[in-house]
Formats: C-alpha cells, structure tokens, sequence
C-alpha cells in the first residue's frame, strides 16, 4: 500500500495502472474509517483491480459554525485499516493544493443540492460535488463507490455524472448498521450513553415507515408522515430537523405513494447532528394478496 499526496503522483500512479489494462476502483472518504467506509472498500476490492481510497476532509462541505477543525482524523489508524483491506493506494491530498489561492470554479446540482440536506446546510453539496469532480478527474477511475447511508449526495453525484458527461460508474452500496441499528457514522463517537439509546429510535422510525407502506399498504404520504414523527418525537431528546417521503430520483415529495420512495430524515441529539435514510416499495396492486 502506498500513501500519495500530491495530485501529480496520484494521476501518475492511476495513468501506468491503466496503461497495464487494470480497473481502477476508487472510494472517496473523509477518513475515520468504520465498517461502513470498509463495506464500500470491499466492494472495490471485488470490483477492481488497482483499489483507491482518498481521505480528504473537504473543507468546502462544512459550514461556518460546522464541525471541520474537530472532524475526527486519524491517518495511522485508516492505514492500517486500508492495509488490512489490501487498498493499493490511499491518496490524501492536502487542502492548499485541492483548493490553492485563486481557486473559484464550483459544481452546483441545481434543485436537487437545495433541499432536504441542503435547505440545512447551505453550500453542503456545492461542497461535495466540487471536491468529488476534482477527486474523479484526479483519480480517473472506472467505479466510485457511494453509501445509500448519505442517499441525497448518492443521488446529486449520479446526477453530476450524468449531466457532465463523466466516464465512471458509480456503484452504490447499502447503508451497514452496528447490531442495535444505529447506521455507522464517524460523528457516533460522539454520542454518550443516552444519545446513543434515542440514536436506535431513528431506525425505529424508518422502520414503521417502510411497514406502513409496503405491509400495510399506506399510500397516504400524510400519514406517514405523522406516524414515523410520532416515533421519533416520543423521545425528548431528538429534535427533528426534517422527514421527507421523496421520490427516489426527483428527490420530490410524490402526491400519493405508488411506487419506490425514499424515507429521508435528519435529527440533532444534544450537539450531534444524525441523518438516516430507508427505501420502501409498496407490492403492486396485482401482485397484492
Ligand atoms: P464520508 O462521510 O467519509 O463517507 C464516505 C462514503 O462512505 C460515503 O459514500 C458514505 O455514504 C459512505 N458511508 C458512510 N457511512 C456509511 C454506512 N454506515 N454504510 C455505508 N456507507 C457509508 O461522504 C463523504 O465522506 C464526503 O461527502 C465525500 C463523498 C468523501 C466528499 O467529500
């Protein structure tokens, strides 16, 4: 495993991988890795043939009053993480030469970067989409590897791929949760014991969505609303920021519920901001017993 830093050996490294006809897969992170950077790892390990991991805290994602200077980092520990996961390189490059003086050309994803995540944190996915592009054109690879755990960043990259033209695929993979359900986060760290018990009830909430619409046929978006805001405000201690019932490519909220859909949600427990996400399908009509 090699440990690259600058940008011009990092597409040096990628450009004679290519030239020996191997399949670059790359995975972007901003380190502190947990089983959920790790699931995403081990699908490009399948996937490719020459494994990249960038650990990259995006300056550009975080607002103001945001957490970047106490984002957990801890290079030693990802390397040898990456290491055990046969990572060929981790490329983790320094913010000056990401975002040198003078830099002003950004990615907006226009609607779809405004909502939802967005409509809380302004400026997130310009943030996001900016340093992902940089990193796609740095890194060159065949598959980039997205979590369905940040399933509105996963839908504005397809986006940004799709709309300029990027020749890469991008693989999405599933969200992984620790046993009591809780979706694996580099700011779980942050939970003390009692946060983390109220962290169970958003899985719980998500739940009782996805039962309502696929096992009990709701198709009223209202209801559901209500129910899995019911689930989450019957604890004190979890403030809701927002739930959404999207459409899983518009990410709009659909008049009825008739196919797939998305059920989105974020929440603040003391100082720790938590989002989760689920998808639900109701049977089709003909299908239905
Ligand atoms: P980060 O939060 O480090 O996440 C890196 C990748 O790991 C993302 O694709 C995210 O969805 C995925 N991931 C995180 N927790 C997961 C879990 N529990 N299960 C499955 N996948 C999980 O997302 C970012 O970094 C940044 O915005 C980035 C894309 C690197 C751009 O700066």
């Amino acid at each position: 495993m090699e440990l690259i830093r600058r940008l011009h050996l990092m597409r040096e490294a990628v450009r004679k991988a290519r030239a020996e006809g191997k399949k670059i897969a790359f995975v972007p992170t901003m380190g502190a890795l947990h089983d959920g950077h790790l699931a995403l790892v081990r699908r490009a390990r399948e996937l490719g043939d020459i494994v990249v991991v960038s650990i990259f805290v995006n300056p550009e994602q975080f607002g103001p009053d945001e957490d970047y200077d106490t984002y957990p980092r801890d290079l030693a520990r990802d390397t040898d993480l990456c290491v055990e996961e046969h990572v060929d390189f981790i490329f983790a490059p320094d913010p000056k030469e990401m975002y040198p003086d003078g830099f002003r050309t950004y990615v907006e994803v226009e609607g779809l970067s405004s909502i939802l995540e967005g409509a809380s944190r302004p400026g997130f996915f310009r943030g996001v989409c900016t340093a992902v592009l940089k990193l796609l054109s740095v890194v060159n690879p065949h598959f980039a590897f997205f979590g369905q755990k940040d399933m509105q960043q996963a839908v504005i990259v397809q986006t940004m791929v799709r709309d300029l033209n990027l020749n890469v695929e991008i693989v999405l993979c599933p969200t992984v949760r620790d046993d009591d359900g809780v979706a694996l986060s580099s700011r779980n760290v942050r939970l003390n014991v009692s946060e983390r018990v109220s962290a169970m009830a958003l899985r719980r909430a998500l739940e009782r969505g996805r039962v309502l619409i696929e096992d009990q046929g709701v198709s009223s978006v209202e209801e559901v609303e209500t129910k899995v805001r019911d689930v989450l405000g019957a604890d004190e201690s979890i403030k809701i920021d927002y739930f959404a019932v999207v459409d899983p490519v518009s990410l709009e909220r659909p008049e009825t519920i008739g196919g797939e859909v998305l059920l989105l949600l974020a929440v603040w427990i003391g100082q720790t901001r938590l989002i989760d996400n689920i998808s639900a399908c109701p049977e089709p009509p003909d299908e239905a017993e």
